[in-house]
């Protein structure tokens, strides 16, 4: 077995650098970033201004509780989620240190409510879940809620309590992250043909590289072949102008959250579309947010709108994450909702993979393999 640092393959053309990364989004980052730590050099290309990255629209939760599904898929991305949620304290401290920027990790917690009787029932299905799976999630009665976030409405007739469900920035985190690898980010670099040891640039231009690692989000199907399709969701950013502390948890409701900033700006999110490469937002998507959030926080309605965007999330048939081996090119995608929160942990995984150290049981649950290459669950 190679020694940490030392590359599993060696290409057999003149290399050019140890790893090329192609997709300059969380995933992409974390991972170049974790494998030049480890000893390799990297090239990250970026594909530039391209409608629908989802980083730059992602509110940044790391809710694997709140947000831990039913069934069989539901508790593999539970067990990817905790491990993931486990890193992110030390990633932001050691990305804040290296690179001066503050990523905005902000342990605050979460509270899951319910606006009527139906959300409340659902509410306590959900808590159940949560307690058969060792993970209590303490009840709290409308006014125990309130006390804690006096914006709420008192018309809410549910809340669960979910303290380690905390959220980070992800402009911030990109933005370290830019900062941190440097002139190994190449921006306005898509790929358009990769394969192993080899990536062909929009440009004519070819690289080798004695790896490639493919984290082109929701565009990695169109690379690779995997079944791989962009999940649209809307989001609503605001900013208080009087400041911040109008909400200080991240809030869940139904299919709606809200999440804080420190500096009183709030992310409102997000909807789930199957509309391809469609990157519109409109009339409806806002309305429903706008409406739902505004029915458990009234105050919203004072806020400044700073931007509508869409976003598109990578997503799999069966919403795990795709990282492995695939025709000798190592892949890193299908994050679906939850991209933010298991960056760092794919960052790792995939620098496991690379320095010949892989995390067997952990990267069991991403692999490729469940998949033949026209998409359905081999
Ligand atoms: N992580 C929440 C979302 O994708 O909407």
């Amino acid at each position: 077995m190679p020694a940490q640092g030392e590359l599993v393959t060696v290409s057999q053309q003149p290399t050019e650098v140890d790893v090329a990364v192609v997709g300059g989004g969380i995933v992409g980052l974390f991972c170049a970033w974790r494998a030049r730590e480890r000893g390799l050099s990297v090239a990250v290309f970026e594909a530039g201004d391209r409608d629908g990255v989802a980083w730059p629209v992602a509110a940044g939760m790391l809710a694997p509780v709140s947000e831990a599904q039913f069934g069989e898929h539901g508790a593999r991305a539970l067990r990817l989620g905790l491990a993931a949620a486990d890193r992110w304290p030390s990633a932001a401290r050691e990305l804040g240190e290296a690179s001066g920027i503050d990523p905005a990790l902000r342990e605050s917690g979460t509270l899951v409510l319910g606006r009527d009787r139906d959300e409340a029932e659902a509410l306590e299905r959900e808590a159940a879940h949560r307690e058969r799976l060792g993970l209590p999630v303490p009840r709290l009665r409308p006014s125990e809620a309130r006390r804690r976030e006096p914006a709420l409405a008192p018309t809410l007739r549910a809340a669960l309590e979910v303290p380690g469900d905390h959220s980070v920035d992800p402009r911030r985190v990109v933005a370290g992250l830019r900062a941190v690898l440097g002139d190994d980010v190449r921006p306005g670099a898509p790929a358009v043909r990769v394969a192993a040891g080899e990536v062909e640039l929009a440009s004519g231009e070819t690289v080798a590289a004695g790896r490639v690692l493919v984290a082109a989000g929701a565009w990695t199907g169109e690379l690779l072949g995997l079944p791989v399709r962009p999940l649209k969701g809307q989001v609503v950013r605001l900013r208080d102008p009087s400041g911040p502390g109008l909400v200080t948890h991240t809030l869940r409701f139904s299919h709606v959250y809200l999440v804080p900033r420190a500096d009183g700006r709030y992310v409102i999110g997000a909807t789930m579309e199957e509309r391809g490469f469609d990157t519109d937002v409109t009339a409806g998507g806002v309305y429903e947010l706008l409406r739902d959030a505004f029915e458990l926080v009234p105050g919203i309605s004072e806020l400044i709108v700073e931007e509508t965007l869409a976003g598109l999330r990578p997503a799999t048939p069966d919403t795990l994450p795709i990282v492995g081996e695939v025709d000798g090119v190592v892949v890193a995608t299908g994050h679906g909702r939850d991209g933010v929160l298991l960056a760092p942990l794919t960052g790792d995984l995939v620098a496991g993979l690379l320095t010949g150290a892989p995390d067997e049981e952990l990267l069991a649950l991403c692999d490729p393999a469940r998949f033949d290459r026209a998409g359905a669950a081999a």
